[in-house]
């Protein structure tokens, strides 16, 4: 890990870069296994699905100081790539949420072919009617906007939680550190922030009128 100070310009490329992928690459059909979903998505996703490359989520999790005695959530979790690897690799339990029914139906799947289907529960949920208190860490791949939104929610969690957030800061809230990760899978930087609870809030308006849109432009 690096200084988050560095290499800005290549961060933002990237990042757009990934986000353009991402809507157009990773909800193709021939990438969503034959399991039936869940049930049909209540609405439009937040964002678009954008998997973390696992070298990053390694770094993630190495922020979080993650041990086997944590709870992980996952809000928006994709294919359920954090939350296993957390459970693969530190033992932890982990909680994905997501929305899209394809993505947990191969969270799932991924969970139990990774052996770790026991300590990992994907969720198909709306990340806005979760309750987050049983939660020691959360991960966030977010717009800045929804990460935005959640504030209220974090107010649930244990004080000492940790609050990982992939290229999104948080507004009004100044992280407690801050790292850039290069990512050899993707070859671009990252910017991972922690943020550990009780947050404290430079502003006392913490929600947002609409979910956003569009992908994130990133202001390291
Ligand atoms: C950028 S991807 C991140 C995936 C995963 N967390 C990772 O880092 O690999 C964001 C995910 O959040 C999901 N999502 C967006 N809005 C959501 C919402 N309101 N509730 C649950 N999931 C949501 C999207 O479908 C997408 O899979």
């Amino acid at each position: 890990m690096q200084d988050a100070n560095t290499n800005r310009r290549a961060s933002r490329f990237g990042m757009t870069t990934a986000w353009l992928m991402g809507a157009c690459l990773c909800l193709c059909p021939a990438a969503v296994r034959s399991e039936s979903p869940s049930s049909p998505a209540s609405r439009a996703p937040d964002v678009v699905y954008v998997g973390s490359p696992h070298d990053v989520i390694a770094e993630m999790l190495d922020a979080a100081q993650l041990t086997g005695d944590d709870v992980v959530y996952d809000l928006g979790c994709g294919d359920g790539r954090i939350v296993i690897d957390a459970a693969k690799f530190h033992g932890a339990k982990g909680v994905g949420y997501e929305l899209v029914p394809e993505l947990v139906e191969i969270g799932r799947v991924n969970a139990a072919a990774n052996g770790v289907d026991h300590l990992v529960t994907i969720e198909q949920r709306d990340i806005f009617t979760v309750d987050l208190s049983p939660a020691s860490v959360i991960m966030l791949y977010m717009h800045p906007d929804v990460v935005k939104a959640l504030i209220p929610q974090f107010a649930a969690l244990a004080p000492g939680s940790r609050i990982i957030t992939h290229d999104a800061p948080m507004e009004g809230v100044e992280p407690d550190a801050t790292y850039t990760v290069h990512s050899r899978e993707d070859g671009v930087n990252h910017f991972l922030r922690v943020f550990t609870t009780p947050l404290t809030l430079e502003s006392t308006t913490a929600t947002s009128e609409s979910g956003p849109t569009t992908p994130p432009a990133i202001s390291p």
